[in-house]
């Protein structure tokens, strides 16, 4: 089963407009390399802008997050239908920052990717242990339940549009990549999972993103894992020249 490598940069609430600006003309200028595809999430309040810019370059905008609902009574939330205004086909939901510092639960994460799917918005579910429960030897349960949960209710025809970003809360913003034998056995895992959630044809289609400190560096090494189907990069997607490195990551 071919699946399409996805690098995708997560800015989450770096940079300026004027870099933000600079970073996306960076980015979206150099052609994409063949058989693989670009994301970038800006902060809500650039998605529109910066959407001009990737206008006809193939890079997919994304939001950071998305709401079930396509308008109302629903403040500081990004509306599906808005991003879509703004040129945006994806958006991440679950992001460890999100069901942490803001309380997100599962089922929460659950009604945001339901809703994105029901507004052909693409979500990128993003699980992930911490340190605690890895040194726990929790992980494997963690993640299980994590898919279990985010992924109630799913139509089956949208199932194998899902991506799933295998993100452990120890590796991000702190320098820290998983090794990629790390990475592959949680990516390895993941798929087992979603075969018994949903069935091996969909499994087999299903992207899973590895996250956390990926940089110019572990990309070569993460990306040559069979189960690893691509990148969400926070720290080293705020640079020009790291982001480009990893998209020209050598298979
Ligand atoms: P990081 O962030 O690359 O800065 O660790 C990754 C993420 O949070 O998606």
């Amino acid at each position: 089963m071919q699946r399409i490598p996805l690098l995708a940069g997560n800015w989450k609430m770096f940079p300026t407009l004027a870099e933000a600006t600079e970073l996306a003309r960076g980015i979206s200028t150099p052609a994409i390399p063949a058989g693989r595809q670009v994301m970038l999430a800006p902060p809500a309040p650039y998605l529109h802008g910066v959407g001009e810019i990737l206008r006809e370059s193939g890079v997919i905008l994304a939001s950071q997050n998305i709401c079930w609902e396509a308008k109302g009574a629903f403040t500081g939330e990004i509306s599906p239908t808005m991003l879509k205004e703004a040129g945006g086909t994806m958006a991440i939901v679950g992001h460890s920052e999100r069901r942490q510092i803001f309380g997100e639960t599962d089922k929460m994460v659950n009604t945001r990717l339901l809703g994105a799917l029901q507004h052909d918005i693409i979500p990128i579910l993003c699980i992930g242990e911490t340190l605690e429960e890895r040194e726990k030897e929790q992980t494997l349960a963690i993640l299980e339940g994590q898919l279990l949960k985010g992924l109630t209710n799913v139509p089956n025809h949208s199932r194998s549009k899902i991506i799933v970003a295998y993100e452990p809360v120890w590796a991000i913003g702190t320098g820290k990549t998983a090794t990629s034998k790390q990475a592959q056995e949680a990516h390895a895992f993941i798929r087992t999972a979603l075969a018994d959630i949903f069935d091996k044809t969909i499994a087999e289609q299903i992207r899973i993103l590895y996250g956390g400190s990926v940089n110019p560096t572990t990309v070569d090494e993460l990306m040559a894992e069979p189960d690893v189907d691509g990148a969400l990069v926070g720290g080293a997607a705020l640079q020009t020249d790291s982001f480009l490195r990893i998209i020209n990551y050598t298979a």
